[in-house]
Formats: structure tokens, sequence, C-alpha cells
């Protein structure tokens, strides 16, 4: 029996005996793709080679691509672990022709590689084909034996593949296995179940569709074909379910052990599944960059977790247990994936911190789940409403097949119909938000590739070229001519200009024609490769397509941009020596003229003294003035090469590597410095925090931090000056001046006290009797609540059975403090509300017992007002 390892790599060789050049995966994010969440499919990095927007060096190649579908079109999550072959992350082996082979050479590799090769019982295997295409029909049966009888035909929900709203697609022809024990028939093929299975799928990329519905042809006519390696994995080991094959099994049975309960049937088995399947979605993509997070592709990765910890509950697993079993997913599949063993330290501590945190979150979504249930049951009621499903799914992140599970525990039912609705709106939401974003970018891209309008970059090595204009958008129309005031994209036939990609801004310049006009340009985008458009405003005169303008950058600007792009380079080599480990991950990165900000993945903050030597280590580099060189090389030789790559770029099968001699090496298209001397000073501003697991440190070079370093400089000679030191001098100064202010403010303190208690001496003596009670009503001055208090208590002590209302000032406010005594007790006043409505009188409020009690009052202008209300409520109290 093969390994799953040996049939990877038995389709891989199947496909270089057929000329195909292996290449490697991409990431499972594609974030230059805004259309996609996640890689869903083999075909996605290849998307812009089928457009014709970028060439390919290979006419076909082949590959095993990391593809996570949790969302979007193409999205099993709820299928995961209650059937026998889905799964939220998987592997799709699949072969491509760029306009090289099409149907009849993808059809008969198919069925040699299944027939011929693995030995797949020929009259277990069914075809089926796209309605309209009989040409696919006509091919099955000239040159292949599959029994005719077994060739459907299907309409466009089976065998018509779109990638997305968007993008490429074209008629399909799938090979399904029939797993039945006596045989299966035609009404068995695309019922979605398990007896009759899809292992393969054969598209024939033809067209483009564009936001409107509407369908392009292609340039070229492609081949994209997508296997499932655990389907098939399953099919060759005679395997009845993908979760019984070895690609499953050492996780599942991991899980088991960890749990302690055996892998059998119904829901335990049910649950170990969906583990083993989340945890390889999650340990991929946090190997590829992307860390739990409340939005994006982090909201999902959370929301996968939670579903595996609550499905661990169900096993009886309360502490974090994803990241005990991280290492068997590890030992597996670290040979054909390295990033995982890569990124090791980070996987482990995300996962952890994540089910840490979640613990949290479950026990307050259970404690809203028992509320709801005591609610229902008061109300006698016996269903389980929708939107507290809902709300449990999306706040507290439970899964709802659980929420489902815990009702029915309970003895209740689930208004699923109510439920649907809100993830049906939450859908549309998320929809109309991607839909904005992505429509008019696509269809841009396909008018000019339509017309065969590219724009090349020239921008490495020349800073003006004199080119003709290609096109002019205003509006987002194309229009043929520029008056002066309107502003513009205008796309060129080569430009110096480099568009905004790779976390670089987007030049800056000038485009002049002949004629005088002048057109600035204030941004340089690329919505798709080679489409370079130059944002910005007709000054003077007047421009029109076709015509040839002297196309210049800044190039004071493009320097800047220089030193901070390569010093972001250095920053990451810097780190990875500061921080003595090789795993951390860039997250972003940001360098403009002014600055750079370089995000990595880490989980603690950076020292003082890491900062420092950061400082110095850049600095090192920048010192050692190595030389930067530029060189291409194929993709496929990176993987163990040490060459860094980041995540959120999309790479040819030719990538540019960025070389600062013995320093680093990165895959970057950006504009460097020729020397790293070239850089000059390098400061770093600030280190914080930006997420979970991902910190950002920025800092400016050149130009930028010699401005810095002179205006600090500055304000530490001014405060110097003003204080008549030499800088060094100021620590100390600074911290016996803060010495100085502490204890000048405690000695202002005790004397307002003393002043306060010699007052009272003076106050003692202005009792009046009212009604026969001692009362004295008066303002103070400026004194704070606490010694008015120990004022209005010494008084008490020499008068006990009075009535005392004193009120003082303190930061432009009013406090009064009221004592009342027994005998005005007992003739009803109360010395709470009284102050209440004394403050009252002064803008104010409070309150207190009958004894004693405080207020506030905002207007200290009505300060006699509100004492003269005091003596007249006195009065009434006391003479009643
Ligand atoms: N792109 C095709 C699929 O995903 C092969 O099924």
């Amino acid at each position: 029996m093969m390994t799953s390892s040996e049939i990877r790599q038995s389709f891989l060789d199947f496909f270089a005996g057929k000329g195909h050049e292996i290449v490697p995966s991409s990431p499972v994010v594609l974030p230059a793709d805004p259309t996609l969440l996640f890689a869903n499919a083999g075909m996605n990095q290849f998307k812009e080679i089928f457009l014709g927007v970028r060439a390919s060096s290979y006419g076909r190649v082949a590959d095993t691509q990391k593809c996570i579908r949790v969302s979007g079109k193409h999205n099993d999550l709820e299928e995961v672990g209650r059937d026998t072959y889905h799964h939220t992350f998987f592997e799709m082996l699949g072969n491509w022709s760029f306009g090289d082979y099409y149907k009849k050479e993808a059809i008969s590799w198919a069925w040699e590689l299944l027939t011929e090769v693995w030995k797949l019982p020929k009259e277990r295997l069914w075809v089926t084909i796209y309605e309209t295409d009989d040409e696919a029909g006509d091919l099955w049966r000239a040159c292949t034996d599959v029994n005719p009888a077994h060739i459907l035909k299907f309409g466009k929900k089976d065998n018509f593949w779109e990638m997305g709203e968007t993008g490429p697609c074209g008629p399909c022809s799938e090979i399904h296995l029939d797993n039945t024990v006596g045989g299966a028939t035609a009404d068995m093929v695309n019922a979605g179940t398990a007896e009759v299975i899809e292992i393969w799928n054969l598209v024939f990329m033809q067209y483009n569709r564009k936001s409107d519905g509407t369908l392009d042809e292609l340039p070229a006519k492609c081949v994209d074909t997508g296997m499932g390696f655990e389907r098939v994995a399953a099919v060759l080991q005679g395997k009845a379910s993908n979760y019984d094959s070895d690609v499953f099994m050492p996780l599942i049975q991991a899980i088991s052990d960890l749990s302690g309960i055996p892998y059998a049937d119904g829901e335990t088995a049910v649950a170990m599944r969906v583990i083993a399947d989340h945890l390889r979605a999650l340990s991929f993509a946090i190997a590829d960059g992307v860390m739990p997070s409340n939005d994006g592709r982090g909201y999902v990765l959370r929301r996968l977790l939670r579903r595996a910890a609550r499905f661990g509950r169900t096993l009886g697993m309360t502490r974090p247990f994803l990241c005990e079993l991280f290492p068997v997913l590890e030992k597996q599949m670290a040979a054909v994936f390295p990033e995982l063993t890569a990124r090791r330290d980070s996987i482990l501590r995300a996962l952890r911190a994540e089910e840490e945190s979640f613990a949290t979150t479950l026990d307050r979504g259970i404690a809203l789940f028992d509320a709801t249930i005591d609610d229902l049951l008061k109300q006698g009621k016996k269903t389980f409403p929708g939107d507290q499903a809902f709300k449990l799914y999306d706040t507290y992140g439970f899964p709802f097949d659980l929420t489902v599970l815990m009702a029915q525990e309970k003895g209740f039912a689930i208004d699923a119909p109510v439920f649907q609705q809100f993830m049906q709106q939450q859908r549309e939401r998320a929809r109309a938000a991607r839909k904005d974003h992505t429509a008019a970018e696509n269809d841009l891209v396909s008018a000019f590739v339509e017309q065969g309008l590219f724009s090349t970059f020239v921008g490495y090595h020349r800073t003006s070229i004199t080119t003709p204009i290609l096109a002019i958008l205003a509006d987002g129309q194309a229009v043929e001519a520029l008056a002066e005031g309107m502003k513009a994209d205008i796309l060129l036939k080569e430009t110096p200009f480099y568009a905004e990609s790779g976390g670089q801004v987007g030049d800056t310049g000038v485009l002049t024609a002949p004629t005088g006009a002048t057109f600035t340009v204030a941004d340089t985008q690329r919505p798709a490769q080679g489409i370079i458009l130059h944002r910005g405003v007709l000054k003077n005169g007047r421009l029109t397509k076709d015509e040839l303008v002297a196309a210049a950058i800044d190039e004071d600007r493009r320097d800047a941009i220089r030193r901070h792009h390569t010093a972001t380079h250095l920053v990451n080599a810097a780190l990875r020596r500061v921080l003595k480990t090789d795993s951390i991950k860039q997250a972003g990165s940001y360098v403009t003229p002014e600055r750079l900000r370089f995000d990595f993945t880490w989980f603690e903050a950076l020292t003082p003294e890491q900062l420092a030597e950061l400082e110095r280590e850049v600095t090192g580099f920048i010192l050692a003035n190595r030389e930067v060189k530029t060189y291409e090389i194929p993709l496929k030789d990176v993987p163990g090469s040490g060459i860094i790559a980041v995540f959120d770029e999309k790479y040819g099968d030719v990538v540019r590597v960025v070389d600062t001699e013995g320093i680093s090496r990165e895959l970057c298209g950006g504009t460097h410095v020729n020397r790293s001397g070239d850089i000059g000073p390098f400061r770093i501003l600030m280190e914080t925090s930006i997420a979970a697991g991902v910190r950002r440190i920025e800092a400016q070079t050149g130009f930028a931090a010699c401005a810095h370093t002179l205006q600090e400089h500055a304000l530490l000679s001014g405060l110097a000056g003003r204080l008549s030191l030499a800088p060094a001098d100021l620590p100390d100064r600074v911290e016996a001046l803060l010495e100085q202010t502490q204890r000048l403010e405690k000695e202002l303190k005790a004397l307002a006290e003393k002043n306060a208690l010699a007052k009272g001496a003076a106050l003692a003596e202005q009792f009046a009797l009212l009604g026969g009670v001692p009362v004295l009503v008066e303002a103070v001055g400026e004194l704070e609540a606490e010694p008015l208090r120990a004022l209005v208590e010494s008084l008490r002590k020499q008068q006990p059975d009075s009535v005392i209302l004193l009120a003082a000032l303190s930061g432009g406010k009013i406090t009064f403090v009221l004592n009342a005594g027994p005998t005005a007790q007992a003739k009803g006043l109360h010395a709470g509300k009284l102050v209440g409505a004394v403050a009252k009188a002064a803008g104010g409020g409070g309150g207190g017992k009958p004894d004693k009690a405080q207020a506030g009052g905002k207007h200290p202008e009505k300060l006699d007002a509100a004492l003269a209300t005091a003596r007249n409520l006195i009065a009434q109290a006391l003479e009643a």
C-alpha cells in the first residue's frame, strides 16, 4: 500500500514525466488578490497568467497546493467532520497548461494516471462533462477506454467551474469514484453522498467572468485541474473515509490518547475529525503569517479555533489541547511543508494564547446560554430563539451545531430558520463589502487586457523616460483627452514610476508634453500586474491619448524611499540576531520617504536594551557599506535557500532577490540603495503592539532621521537652557524638581489644614441660637474637602448638639459639609436632604446620612445665595 507521501510524489513524478515544471504551493493567503480570503484552488496563484496580464516561463506546471475552504463561493465548513470527505484545509494536486496543451492531453493523462499508474478499477470510474461540451465527450470516448455509459452530462452548477464571483472560469469534466459495494447507477453521481465522490476536476479555462456577469474570452485556452489529495489517498489505501487514511489517523489517534476516548462512532468521532481538520487549517494558516484576530482572515481562524475548542469540550478536554497536538502534525507534514517547523514557535504560542483566551469567552457564552434556557423555562417555551443562537455564534464563537447539541441536551429545539436568516444577512453584508472593493478593479483590468495595454516598469534603472500615453481615465471612464484642471489616472507604455506595492508607497513626479502641458503625479498605483496608473491632475495645457510625454519621478523623494526600504530589510535581518531566532515573520511593512514601519510576529514587547541593540545592529550593517544587489532566480529555488519571503506577496515563477551582501536576502520588488552606507543615519522611533502576537517597529533614516535628531536636540537644549544647565544634568535636576514639588504640595496641604483649624477657633465664637439650637452657617474660603470635614468635626466636638454647615472653595468648585446634632434631627432636620437642597442652589448636588452629609456646587458665584437658602431651611426646621 502506498503511503500518502508516496501518493503525492507519484502524482508530481507523473506530470514531471509529461514535461511539467514542478512548482511550490503558494501560501494559503494571497492578499494581493482581494477577491479571495484564502487560497481555495490550485489555480489561484496562476490567475493572472490565465487573464494574460502576466507571462509564465513554463507552458505546463504541476504542484500540490495548500487550500482553505471556509468562506465565499467554495465553503465546506458545515460538512467537515460530519461526512467522510470534506475538509477546511486540504491539498489540491493539480496540473496546468498555459496556452500549451488542451482537452485531449488533460483527459488522456488523467485516465492514464488513475488507471495505469494507480490501477484504479475502470468500471468504478464515472466521468461528467458540461452539457454543451461535446468535444470533451468525444475525447473521452476516443482517447480512453472509459465505459461510454459512464459519461454523463451536467449543467452549469456541476460542470462549469468558476473561481469566484469574478475571474477565470470554464466548462469542466470531473472524474468520480464509485465506492458502493454493488456498483453505482448514474443517478448516484453528483448526488452529494459519499457513495460516489468526485476525485478530480479538469477545468478547461476559457473565459473571464466580469462583475456585470458577462464572459470574456481569455487570451489563450488553458487547462486547470484539481484533485483532492486526501480523497485519493483514502481511495488508494482502500479506506472508506478520508479520515481513516494515514493523512489523518496519526492526528485522530493522538486526540483519542489525549482525551482517553477511543475513536469509534457517533458524536465523539465527529468531534475528533473536526479537531484534526481544524488543527491542520489553523497550523498552516498561522505558518503563512495569519494570526487569529477580530477581522478578515484572522477572524476565520478565531472561529475555527473556537469550533475546535468547543468540540474538544465534548471530549472532556478543557485545557489547551491544539498546541499539544501540533507536534504530531509537524512530524507528519514538515518534510513537504517545512514552514511548519520554521514557524513552530509562533504556531504553538498563537494556539495556546487563543485557546486560553477562548476559555474565558466560552464561560461567558455558556452563562448566556443558561440564562436563556432559564427564561424559556419560566415562559414555558420549548424553542431556543434563533437570534440568541446567532449571538452565541457571532459574539461567543459557538458553532451552530454545538448550540443545537447543547439545546438538545436540555430538551430544546432551535429556531433554525431565524438563525439562518441572521446568517444570511451577515453573508450579504460581507458580500456587499467584497463587491464594492473588487468589481471596478476587475473590470478595469479586463478592459486593458482586452485592448492589450500594459506598461513596463523601467524605474529600477531610470528616473525619467519619454513614452506615449496608452490610456487616460477620468471618473472611471476612458477618455481621449484631458483639459486643464482635470483629475485623471494615466497609463504609460513605459514608466519609471514605482506603483505602491510590497509596502512601498507609490512615486510622485511629473509628466510633461512637448506642448508644455504638465500633469503632476501625486501617487502611482497598480490595480493589477502591468497596469500602472499615474494618479494626479493636469496643471496646465492639454493632454491627449497617444501623445509622447517625458515622465520624471521626484528623485529626492525616491532616494528617501530607497533608504527606508533597504533599512526595512536590515531591520528584518537585525531582529533575527537580536531576538536570536529565525522564526519571526514579517506581518506587513510600510515604506515612505519619511519613515518605515515594520510589523512582525512576536509576542512580547522589546526591552529598551533590545531596541538599543537593534539600532546598533542596523547601524553596523549600514557602516559596513555592503553592496545591495538585485537579481532574479526561479521561485522553486527559494525554499531552503535562506531567502526571506513575505507572505503577502504574490510571486511569479521567477522572483527578484534583493541581496545586501552577507547580511540579508529577501524576495522584493521594491527600489533600494546601491550600498548599505547610502542609508545614512538610522533611528528607531518606537515599538508597539498592533495585534495579538504582532509587534510594530517604526524608524527613520537619512534626512528624516537627521531632522528628528536635530529636533530632539533642540528640545533638549531648550529645556537645559531654561534651567541654565548642561543637558547631561537634566535628569538629576528633573528628579530634584519633582521631589521639591511633592514636598511643597505636602507642606501646602498641612498649612491649609493648620489654617482651617485656626479658623475653627474663630468660628467657634460665631454660633447663634435658632429655636434653642446653636447654629453655624459660614463660608471659609479656599480649602480642600478633607480639611473641611476635619474642621466641621472639631467644631462638632465643641458643640455636639448643634447644626454646622461650612462651605469652602477648591479648584473653582464649592464643597458643603453639614453636621446635624440630636435635637435638630429630632426636630426633623435631615442633614443629607438639607445639604442636597443647598448644593442645588449652587448648581450641584449631593447628600448623606441624617447626621452627616457632604455636597458639591459648580457655581461659586452662587455661594452666598446657597448659604442664605441654608439659613432659611435650618431656621424653618428648628423654629417650627
Ligand atoms: N480549479 C478547479 C477546482 O478547484 C480545478 O476544482
